[in-house]
């Protein structure tokens, strides 16, 4: 459960992402590539070279999908009902990958934020990233 304290760390930290979204999207893909290389065969049909045009491409709208669920933290579900639907029906995303993305995407956020990823913003995102998850995979059934 988020907080008011955890919300409020979420959303100042995303004012510093904010500009960097294609490029902190496209590391943390990049990352989940690298470390866990079963996750590439949900993109057979993708350039998976490092800094190819659809990794920046993609990154940039998995962040931005994250921007939008930071708007709509008391109401994730109906914010991320159609992504939702895409993953569980269309794209069939093993949930298990959800977690592996999220973290990735934590590495990169402690990378570029430094001493600003206290433990406190890494509960907090910790959090909201789960829950995005379990939104994601609540069609799976
Ligand atoms: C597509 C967000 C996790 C595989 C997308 C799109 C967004 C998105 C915004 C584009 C939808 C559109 O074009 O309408 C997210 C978010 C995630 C997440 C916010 C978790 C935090 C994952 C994971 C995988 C995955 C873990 C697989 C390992 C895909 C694939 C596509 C896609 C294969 C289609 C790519 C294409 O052909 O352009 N996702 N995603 N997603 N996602 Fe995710």
């Amino acid at each position: 459960m988020l907080t008011a304290d955890d919300k409020k760390l979420i959303q100042a930290i995303w004012d510093k992402v904010q500009g960097h979204q294609e490029d902190f999207g496209a590391e943390a893909l990049q990352r989940m590539f690298i470390t866990y290389p079963p996750t590439k065969t949900y993109f057979p049909h993708f350039d998976l070279s490092p800094g190819s045009d659809q990794i920046r491409g993609h990154g940039k709208k998995v962040v931005n999908a994250l921007g939008n669920a930071v708007k709509s933290m008391d109401n994730l579900s109906q914010a991320l009902s159609e992504l939702s639907n895409l993953h569980a029906y269309n794209l069939r995303v093993d949930p298990v990958n959800f977690k592996l993305l999220s973290q990735c995407f934590q590495v990169v956020l402690a990378v570029h934020l430094g001493k600003e990823y206290t433990p406190e913003v890494h509960s907090a995102f910790d959090k909201f990233l789960s829950a995005v998850a379990a939104v994601l995979a609540e069609k799976y059934r």
